[in-house]
């Protein structure tokens, strides 16, 4: 058994101090005060200064593993992630080859079970070898995953992008998109969805215009989900490699809104690290699993936002979505936490990143939001 004693403790649904005991990979109990508990065998982790959240669960990460190891692998990205306070992951299916068929899952799966570090869903692609024109054998891919995405190639036909609607109503999975043009495709998108119906989470939006489309179709009623990035909610007009690009000042105002207004459902990371020599040919993308939640909270300070939505996030829509068990500190759930120092403050140091990629232009600046510890399953799995 071990308790975090003396430690605020910040879920979506409650902001306060007390004690939390874990045993047997669960949170077993709330204690508001430790009189007339008896602790015997319980290993005291203090929380005194400390804040405890469950652990963040991230919709979007590339791991790299099989095909880019150079960039990353499945074992330094896991363990990037658990610095950066995540213990799920969902990940991306633009391994080489391609997430599309029984021998990759297995080959991922696999070996993320060894590693024993984070819990992966990895994400099969929605069309055979991503090339947007034949949907995958859902049949042998279903006992894997309920996750479906072309991530970085759009889905241009408008046929595919129906029937993978049809499809995952019938099949009950999801179908998480990067559009490109941005846009466009997300109003197309929505028109399908109030015609077929079907279940749709869109990848990381980032320009004001989109944001107003998402709201007019979820006014109106209509059930899906969409992520934004800690990059655009970060900063804009950067002069940074990265899909979606930066956007300008109005864009990132509209996500933060957005944010507040509850409009947005999940900030998922896009972590995605490329080497030196990629960067330089073009390759877009950021490392930065292990700072978002930094990134988040200094954006969330700034804005008034709370820390129960900043929670809700990154742990507890998350968890929604994809029907786990976790994303609260609540009795019975697992003990999948995150131990914070919210105050102290640090300089952004890519040559400190677990992950392959530094690829990351945050580089020195200052943020706030230290993550002490990652338990996951009541195991410490990190700790600073
Ligand atoms: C993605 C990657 O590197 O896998 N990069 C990114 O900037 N989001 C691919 C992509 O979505 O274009
Ligand atoms: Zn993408």
């Amino acid at each position: 058994m071990k308790l975090i004693k003396d430690v605020r403790i910040i879920d979506y649904k409650k902001d306060t101090y007390g004690h939390v005991l874990i045993s047997d990979g669960k949170i077993r109990k709330i204690f508001e005060s430790l009189d007339n508990v008896e602790l015997l065998d319980t290993e005291i982790i203090d929380g005194k200064g400390l804040c405890i959240l469950p652990s963040f669960i991230d919709m979007h990460t590339h791991l790299r593993d099989p095909g880019f190891v150079y960039k990353e692998d499945l074992k330094t990205g896991q363990k990037a992630a658990l610095k950066g306070g995540y213990t799920t992951l969902c990940t991306m299916a633009n391994t080489k080859p391609v997430c599309d068929n029984e021998k990759t899952f297995k080959y991922i799966l696999d070996k993320s079970k060894d590693l024993n570090l984070c819990d992966i869903i990895q994400i099969s692609a929605l069309t055979k070898g991503q090339s947007g024109k034949e949907i995958v054998n859902l049949e042998s891919l279903l006992k894997f995953t309920n996750l479906f995405s072309d991530d970085g190639h759009t889905i241009y036909d408008e046929e595919i992008m129906k029937e993978a609607l049809k499809l995952s109503k019938r099949h009950n999975f999801k179908v998480l998109t990067h559009c490109q043009p941005e846009y466009e495709i997300v109003d197309r998108d929505l028109k399908l969805l109030e015609k077929i119906g079907g279940n749709l989470h869109i990848c990381h939006i980032s320009l004001k215009k989109t944001i107003e489309k998402i709201k007019e179709y979820k006014d109106k009623g209509h059930k899906f989900t969409c992520e934004v990035t800690p990059h655009h909610i970060f900063k804009s007009n950067i002069d940074y490699k990265v899909n979606p690009s930066f956007r300008n000042k109005e864009d990132k105002k509209a996500l933060i809104d957005g944010i507040k207004n509850d409009y947005i459902d999940v900030i998922a990371t896009d972590h995605a690290p490329h080497s030196k020599e990629d960067k330089v040919k073009g390759s877009p993308g950021i490392s930065l699993i292990e700072i978002a939640f930094s990134m988040a909270l200094k954006v969330f300070k700034e804005n008034n936002i709370s820390l129960n939505k900043l929670s809700k996030l990154l742990s507890y829509n998350p968890a929604k979505i994809l029907g786990l068990k976790s994303g609260l500190i609540k009795e019975g759930y697992t003990a999948n936490l995150v131990l914070v120092d919210l105050d102290e403050e640090y300089k952004i140091d890519t040559s400190t990143f677990l992950s392959k990629g530094k690829n990351n232009p945050f580089n020195k600046e200052t943020v706030n939001g230290r993550v002490k510890m990652t338990i996951k399953e009541g195991e410490i799995l990190y700790s600073h």
